[in-house]
């Protein structure tokens, strides 16, 4: 969840790791802190709050010149926020310094067994056990390398760790190492620099070398050295990121959410790039690497994700047995993994991730590839896990999304399961005309959301007019009701206000208790049919004092006279409908949140991408 990074080079290094950390501070920040060799001796400085505060703090506190060092954002699992449970974290004597991403399962026992040794332990993390591991082991063999000595750690260590040493003892080095938490080395020319994200790397090299679980790295100015936890030297590769700086700068909007939301037109479009078919009749993926009539053989979808992917998921679902008529499951990737689903076989499995990183959906992947599944990833990160370690998949070509909260993520993924439906569709029933039609609205996406855009300042003043409602309800049919559970969860995440969401005829079922003048309905009312029904449930909401925001695209009912606030979007395409309808829900969390003065792009307790369990 944290953020990591290091360099070792001929730069100094103080203004590198708090620029580096600042790319990273979606991943984490409760508070942060680096460490520096200056003279021989590890320096650290450690501020609870935003990388803002540290970077203030450092430039009058922190003199040290130095070109080795390494630092981290946190999000805490184990001892509360305070400056002294944020990492570095040292080793009695100070000779090792730590910075770790995950759990490690067993400190407790470990920790036991160091006290007995007699090291001193200053803070309630379960990291800080592994810098006196370290040392424990260096001192057990003082002829070993740095490397050495932390492999040797590494071996008694249960959990999962991204993690990063630096020493005193070995100034020239620093070593990392993973196990499920992300880890990368960028290299670059007399200097190397690691880190957990790309983002963070990319301004100066655009040449990685992904960590695999379970191996270790020696990283130098000049050189590196991977090898396996169990000691095999590892053959790399080397990946070009292909990664824009400025997809990590805020390009002059206040928050990354609200220039994310802006970006849709592009991400989308760059999610159908060079992927539909010469007749344009269907779609097309380069890296779905089926043929057409293994594809054709597929009887069952499973697809497996958490949070905004999931949602992603379920819309897909309602998209492709509509159009294209094949049973799909979706199941939470952190529920799938631990229950033993029966296995079906002709069942293709997707995994969905954003970050590619999500520790759940990872464990799903390997739970479906264990039981004998073929899995496809659709993920964000290019180079992430998830990608790596799929039989095949789609990428989003959304860009980086540096806002905690998904939008333009969660977009192009309705956008590929939409392009999903029609390939499959095209497979079985749908004749060319009709995919012709689905093709061209898919290409006509980014202007209907150029469209939908236009409506940012109308969704203002009603987020500002509502904001202090005291419960939000979002209501959609169908393939609305996804779309509605994500408008909540945004709502949810960013203004830490109660939402909820409801397939629309269920609210009398029960949440119809909560409607007060209190309460906010918002209805996501755009699809044509079963307009009527909905119109029913609006005046029932009224009847009862409730409040009503309608999003719709019909022209025939009055809504102005029926609803509190209509939001008019445009009428497109069922296959692509859900896309245009979840972008006034992004408004509307995005400007109650802002309104409630939440910094939207750091919302309390939670982290971009989920690496721990
Ligand atoms: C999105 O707004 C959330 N922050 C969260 O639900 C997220 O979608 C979930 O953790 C899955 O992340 P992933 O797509 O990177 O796997
Ligand atoms: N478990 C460690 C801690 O609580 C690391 C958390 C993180 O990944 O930021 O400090």
């Amino acid at each position: 969840m944290c953020g990591i990074i290091g360099y070792v080079g001929q730069k100094q290094v103080k203004s590198i790791l708090i620029n580096g950390l600042k790319r990273l501070e979606y991943r984490g920040y409760d508070s942060a802190g680096i460490a520096v060799l200056a003279q021989g001796e590890i320096c650290t400085m450690k501020c609870v709050g935003k990388v803002a505060e540290l970077a203030a703090k450092a430039q009058t506190h922190f003199p040290y010149a130095s070109t080795i060092g390494i630092g981290h954002t946190r999000w805490a699992t184990h001892g509360n926020v305070s400056e002294k449970n944020a990492h570095p974290h040292l080793s009695d004597g100070n000779y090792f310094a730590v910075v770790h991403n995950g759990i490690v399962e067993n400190y407790l026992q470990i920790k036991a067994f160091l006290l007995e040794k007699r090291y001193h332990f200053y803070s309630d993390t379960d990291t800080e056990i592994l810098a006196n591991l370290i040392d424990y082991h260096y001192r057990k063999a003082m002829q070993c390398s740095f490397g050495e000595i932390v492999r040797k750690s590494l071996l008694h260590v249960e959990g999962t760790y991204g993690l990063a040493v630096l020493s005193s003892i070995f100034p020239d080095e620093i070593i990392v190492a993973r196990k499920s938490s992300p880890l990368l080395i960028g290299l670059g020319y007399g200097e190397n620099i690691i880190a957990s994200d790309a983002a963070a790397v990319a301004r100066y090299t655009q040449r990685v070398v992904y960590l695999n679980d379970e191996e270790i790295a020696s990283i130098r100015s000049d050189n590196f050295l991977v090898t396996t936890l169990r000691e095999g030297v590892v053959d790399t590769v080397c990946h070009n990121l292909d990664l824009e700086v400025r997809d990590a700068d805020l390009a002059g909007y206040p928050y990354y959410m609200l220039k994310e939301i802006f970006e849709q037109p592009s991400s989308i479009e760059n999610a159908m790039r060079g992927r539909f078919t010469e007749d344009n009749s269907s779609s097309k993926f380069g890296g779905l690497s089926l043929a057409p009539q293994e594809l054709r053989s597929v009887k069952r979808l499973l697809f497996c994700a958490c949070g905004t992917a999931y949602y992603a998921c379920l819309a897909g679902k309602y998209l492709i047995e509509k159009y294209a008529r094949i049973p799909v499951d979706v199941e939470y990737a952190s529920e799938f993994r631990y229950r033993n689903a029966p296995f079906q076989s002709d069942t293709l499995v997707f995994v969905v991730s954003q970050s590619g990183e999500t520790i759940d959906t990872l464990a799903a992947l390997y739970e479906a590839k264990r039981k004998g599944y073929t899995v496809m990833g659709i993920t964000n990160v290019v180079g992430s896990t998830i990608a790596r370690t799929t039989d095949a998949g789609i990428y989003q070509h959304a860009g980086l999304e540096m806002g905690v909260a998904s939008t333009k993520a969660f977009t192009s993924q309705l956008t590929i399961l939409s392009m999903l439906a029609l390939l499959f569709a095209r497979q079985r029933d749908m004749d060319s005309f009709t995919g012709q039609q689905y093709a061209c609205a898919l290409k006509s996406l980014p202007a209907a959301i150029n469209e939908v855009l236009q409506s940012s300042k109308q969704i203002r003043h009603i987020a500002e007019k509502y904001c202090n409602q005291k419960h939000f309800l979002f209501l959609g049919r169908q393939v609305m009701y996804p779309i509605a559970l994500e408008g909540a969860l945004k709502l949810k995440e960013i203004a830490y206000v109660h939402a909820e969401a409801f397939p629309t005829a269920e609210m009398k079922h029960g949440p119809i208790a909560l409607i007060s003048e209190q309460s906010l309905c918002i209805f996501v009312a755009t699809q044509r049919e079963l307009l009527e029904k909905t119109v029913n449930n609006i005046q029932e909401v009224k009847a009862r004092g409730g409040k009503v925001v309608a999003i719709i695209n019909d022209k025939k009912y009055i809504w102005e006279e029926l609803c509190d606030e209509v939001i008019r979007i445009p009428e497109v395409h069922g296959g692509v409908n859900p896309i245009v309808s979840a972008i006034p829900l992004q408004f509307l969390a995005y400007y109650i949140g802002v309104t409630l003065g939440c910094d939207v792009d750091r919302p309390r307790n939670l982290a971009k991408s989920v690496t721990v369990e």
